[in-house]
């Protein structure tokens, strides 16, 4: 069925609550996206549709969470093309505000998540997860959704957010779910359609290297040993300018133990990499449960 588009918080919150007062038990699902849907995105939205009775999903271009230097006035749309992916993959509600309706006035409220927000991209994007977290809340008050849906490729967003929800009592449950990969291997992202040809082919050291994680983890590598290790195989790639490559613990992304084998550690680890090629910035990241690494 075609989803109903809504421009408008209260015509939004007005849908929401017939769909609730029709249906007392049922459940809402919400996918929170800045749209240029891919499948990755439609796993998000039939996941939640598996899952809720309605799904509603969000298409807001947030500026509070970009950088001046950063893509925010390039940011790719299209809109058609998206409403045919909510539609099929089955969003109910598909809501689209413009920066008016979100931001009537400017902010005097911040919303900020401190230490998981420290590392990774929050240390290389400075205020990048004050946005998020900003936006994220305000459309969380907006939707009231019992579960949220986001992808396991931003793992560090999935970690502010749960702690954000849990923090601030947000009777919400957090659904990270796994990042959906292009056959040969790339990370299924809006930003890929920047890449040209040659960028492209070389972009797929990103997950080559990743897939040798749990190898190299194995072998008794220890943080450091392993970040050497990752480094220099993403520069065989002439075009790759890493921001970062990071490895922490899951989710308080805290830095392991430096001189003990990261096989040994009791808790998750997230190994994390920020690799520009020309102008586009990309990100992937390895997520290892110690039964696998053991
Ligand atoms: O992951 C994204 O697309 C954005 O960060 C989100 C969660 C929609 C907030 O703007």
């Amino acid at each position: 069925m075609t989803p109903k588009i809504v421009r408008q918080i209260a015509e939004l919150r007005e849908e929401i609550a017939a769909y609730r007062r029709g249906n007392p038990d049922g459940q809402v699902g919400f996918v929170p996206t800045m749209g240029y849907l891919h499948e990755g995105h439609a796993s998000l939205i039939r996941r939640s549709a598996g899952e809720n009775g309605l799904t509603v999903l969000s298409i807001f271009v947030n500026p509070l969470q970009f950088g001046p230097n950063e893509d925010f006035d390039r940011y790719p749309k299209d809109e058609r093309r998206d409403l045919a992916v909510a539609s099929s993959a089955g969003a109910n509600l598909v809501f689209m505000p413009s920066v008016e309706e979100m931001y009537p006035e400017p902010m005097r409220t911040k919303v900020t998540v401190s230490e998981v927000t420290e590392r990774l991209c929050g240390a290389s994007r400075p205020g990048h997860f004050d946005g998020v977290a900003t936006v994220v809340s305000k459309l969380f008050h907006i939707v009231q959704p019992d579960r949220a849906y986001f992808g396991l490729k931003d793992a560090q967003q999935v970690a502010v957010i749960a702690r954000m929800t849990r923090d601030l009592h947000m009777p919400i449950d957090i659904v990270p779910c796994p990042t959906v990969r292009e056959e040969d291997g790339l990370a299924l992202s809006s930003r890929n359609v920047y890449l040209t040809p040659e960028e492209r082919k070389q972009a797929l050291v990103l997950s080559q290297s990743l897939a040798q994680v749990p190898g190299w983890i194995e072998d008794g590598m220890t943080e450091a040993e392993l970040a050497v290790r990752i480094r220099g195989r993403i520069r065989s790639q002439p075009l790759a300018d890493i921001d970062y490559v990071e490895i922490a613990t899951y989710p308080d992304l805290k830095q392991p133990a430096p001189d003990r084998p990261l096989r040994d550690s009791n808790v998750p680890l997230l190994v994390a990499l920020a690799v520009r090629f020309g102008k586009t910035r990309l990100i992937d990241n390895v997520l290892l449960f110690p039964s696998e690494v053991k």
